[in-house]
Order: C-alpha cells, then sequence, then structure tokens
C-alpha cells in the first residue's frame, strides 16, 4: 500500500444528500480520501459519482452531509472555496478556452500580474515552460491555441494548472475517456506522479483496468448509495463489476487477500 493510512484523512464527506425533485442522486454517501491515495470512484451512469464529485468541487451544493479538510469541517460553496482548500478538478471534457494558448490557460483567472499591474506574460510562458517539462518534456507549441493541441495535450495542460497551483486533492472525473491508448497510459504515469508527491486523488473511471493499475482503494456507487468501499487487493475485477451491477458482492465473497491466506 503506498498511502499512508495512519495519516489524517485529506477529505473525509459524510452522510452527503443530494436530491433533485424526487431523485436521490447522493444518497447518504460517506468516504474519505487519504495523503498519496488514490481512490476510484466506480458505478453505471447516473450511480452519481459526478454530483458527489460536483459537491467536492463546490459545482453543486449538498442538501445534507458535511465535509472535513484536514480534519477541519469545510464550507465549500463554490469552486472558489475549494481551490482555496487546494481542491483542482480534471474533466473529461478537457475543458480548456479553446482560442487561449497554454499559459493563458494554465493562469486563467490567476492572471500573473507584473508590478504596474500589467499581465506578466512573459513570467507566466517561462513558468509554464517549466511546469510542462516537468510533466512531458516533448511539449511544444506553447504559443498555439489550445484548439490545435491533442487530447492528451490538453489534459497535461488541465494537469499543469492544479499542480502550478498546488493542488492537494485532484479530482479526475473521467480524465482519460477522449484520449488514445498511449495519452491515456501518459495520464496514467501522470497519476502516479501526483500520488508519489503525496497528493489524493479521486478517480472517477469507467476504465477496470486504469482503475485496478491505479487505484488504492475503490468506493462503488449504485443508485446513489455507496454499495461498497474496498482496498483494490480485496476485490476481484468481477467482485467489482457485481457491485456496480447489482449493487453487492457475489454471495460467496470474502476479502481477497484473506482468502489466498487460507
Ligand atoms: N443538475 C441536475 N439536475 C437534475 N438532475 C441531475 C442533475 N445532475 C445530475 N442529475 C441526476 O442525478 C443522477 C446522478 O447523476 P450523475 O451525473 O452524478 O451520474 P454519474 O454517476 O456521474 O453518471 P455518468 O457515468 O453517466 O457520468 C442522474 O439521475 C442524473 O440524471
Ligand atoms: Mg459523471
Amino acid at each position: 500500500m503506498s498511502f499512508d493510512s495512519a495519516s489524517q484523512p485529506l477529505v473525509e464527506m459524510s452522510n452527503i444528500e443530494k436530491h433533485f425533485g424526487g431523485i436521490r442522486a447522493v444518497n447518504g454517501v460517506s468516504l474519505d480520501l487519504y495523503p498519496g491515495e488514490v481512490v476510484g470512484v466506480l458505478g453505471h451512469n447516473g450511480a452519481g459519482k459526478s454530483c458527489l464529485m460536483r459537491i467536492l468541487s463546490g459545482a453543486m451544493i449538498a442538501n445534507e452531509g458535511t465535509i472535513k479538510v484536514n480534519g477541519e469541517r469545510a464550507e465549500i460553496q463554490n469552486p472558489h472555496d475549494a481551490r482555496d482548500l487546494g481542491i483542482e478538478t480534471i474533466y473529461q471534457t478537457l475543458a480548456l478556452a479553446d482560442h487561449l494558448n497554454a499559459p493563458a490557460n494554465l493562469f486563467l483567472g490567476r492572471e500573473l500580474k507584473t508590478r504596474l499591474g500589467n499581465l506578466d506574460d512573459r513570467k507566466m510562458m517561462a513558468e509554464t515552460q517549466r511546469v510542462l517539462r516537468k510533466l512531458n518534456p516533448n511539449f511544444k507549441n506553447l504559443d498555439d491555441p489550445v484548439a490545435k493541441l491533442s487530447g492528451g495535450q490538453r489534459q497535461v495542460i488541465a494537469i499543469a494548472r492544479a499542480i502550478y497551483f498546488n493542488v492537494k486533492i485532484l479530482i479526475m472525473d473521467e480524465p482519460t475517456a477522449a484520449l488514445g491508448p498511449s495519452e491515456t497510459a501518459m495520464v496514467a504515469d501522470l497519476i502516479k506522479g501526483l500520488r508519489s508527491d503525496g497528493i489524493g486523488i479521486l478517480l472517477v473511471s469507467h476504465d477496470m483496468h486504469d482503475v485496478f493499475e491505479l487505484c488504492d482503494r475503490v468506493v462503488v456507487m449504485n443508485k446513489g448509495r455507496n454499495v461498497g468501499t474496498h482496498l483494490i487487493e480485496d476485490v476481484t475485477k468481477d467482485d467489482v463489476l457485481s457491485l456496480i451491477i447489482k449493487g453487492e458482492l457475489p454471495g460467496d465473497w470474502v476479502p481477497r487477500g484473506r482468502e489466498r491466506l487460507q
């Protein structure tokens, strides 16, 4: 296990509820995340994964429940509050401003200024080069509008933005869904690097291969509920599929690690 479960959790979400009219999109869900840990958040379409993540990122407000960050109660009313707590989000939609270049995207809304209050384009370019080189030494075309970049390069910019602003908790909602295989592998490597820097990552994914390669634990949601939180070494892909589809483990389930010891 790479993460330190003896330390204080970075995030503790407790009994979170989100209703839309009669729909209980998130129904009493609790989840925690430790430094240096990747927790997979799995479930069918409509299970409530994105709503739960949006509540943590301040894009949606829960009807009930509490959130603690570093052991302290957090009132996350909007994305700004989340950012102040070191929470950043990366979406599958590669949400960047297409007509702007990489530095402009990296610093969007948090532009660096000169002492006179003008945009410090030179510094933003230099900082962008520094961060992007660390992530991907082959990164070029920093002056081009990001619309011209590949999906993988765009995702690198999104990740660079999170790193530059000292992310502690990174929410990745299907970060590889729009990428090809080699770009997916690159993002997987980035996730491993972020985790070894002590960042906690919530990874929403439908890709069982990614989940078993990257996650320390999984949380499975079914119809708005958390139907299982498990260490990845305790479950098989079939166990996880059973939780996703039926909302329960196979009838004969015992933790896989223990089964092997018997
Ligand atoms: N803004 C909204 N208004 C009304 N209903 C919503 C809203 N956002 C989500 N829902 C509903 O809440 C439920 C959970 O949606 P959510 O987007 O969290 O699912 P998901 O697990 O992320 O699914 P997917 O795998 O398709 O991304 C769904 O029934 C969805 O239709
Ligand atoms: Mg979703």
